[in-house]
């Protein structure tokens, strides 16, 4: 991408430009003048696009999962939301990730910690909880929950509850904890419980 303006990269590609290139990429080095202009905008431009998801769309296929992968092998079962300008980090849109996590009665998923906090709207379903930092709240449909980032957490439905899915977001550059063994989650930091507002 070049640009006519003084200052801006505008350098026109070469037989001998293009294999001192080739001779860059062997050593995972670049030019700087090839990328300049675009890891170096006037102004921020976004590269996320607009994107319509309808949980009408989605929910079948959300459900579909459950039969097709498990919890455990899946480390979380979630359907995410891929925006085609940012299919590069799985983004829905900038540097924000967000999915739909579904399980069924009885299952758990591990806790782990993130280094970017989460929030989570709860679509349909009974019986779900989190645990955060060792304190349990149970869930309701359109339920919405803030985890802060560092805290230890993990989500499960109760035996006797329903189907559940909501819906996750999190930022794509935050950095997944090592998990722990369900269903004890530690209590050495003793971070603000999550927050949550019911409906
Ligand atoms: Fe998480």
């Amino acid at each position: 991408m070049s640009e006519n303006i003084i200052g801006r990269a505008n350098v026109e590609d070469t037989p001998e430009l293009k294999a001192y290139y080739k001779d860059l990429e062997k050593f995972e080095a670049g030019a700087l003048w090839t990328v300049a202009n675009k890891i170096e905008p006037w102004q921020p431009q976004s590269a996320s696009v607009p994107v319509l998801w309808r949980y009408s769309d989605l929910r079948e296929h959300v459900l579909r999962s459950v039969d097709l992968v498990s919890p455990e092998k899946a480390g979380r079962r979630v359907i995410y939301l891929n925006n085609p300008g940012r299919r590069d980090v799985s983004a829905a849109v900038g540097w924000l990730y967000s999915g739909l996590q579904v399980m069924h009665p009885g299952e758990v998923a591990s806790a782990h910690a993130q280094s970017a906090s989460a929030l989570r709207f709860i679509m349909e379903g009974a019986g779900a909880y989190t645990i955060v930092d060792g304190h349990k709240m149970t869930l309701g449909a359109r339920d919405f929950v803030l985890t802060p980032n560092g805290t230890w957490h993990e989500h499960g439905v109760e035996a006797n509850g329903s189907v559940c899915i909501w819906q996750g977001s999190t930022f794509r550059s935050s950095t997944r904890w090592r998990p722990i063994s369900s269903p004890f989650t530690p209590r050495s930091s003793r971070r603000s419980p999550a927050i949550l507002w019911t409906t």
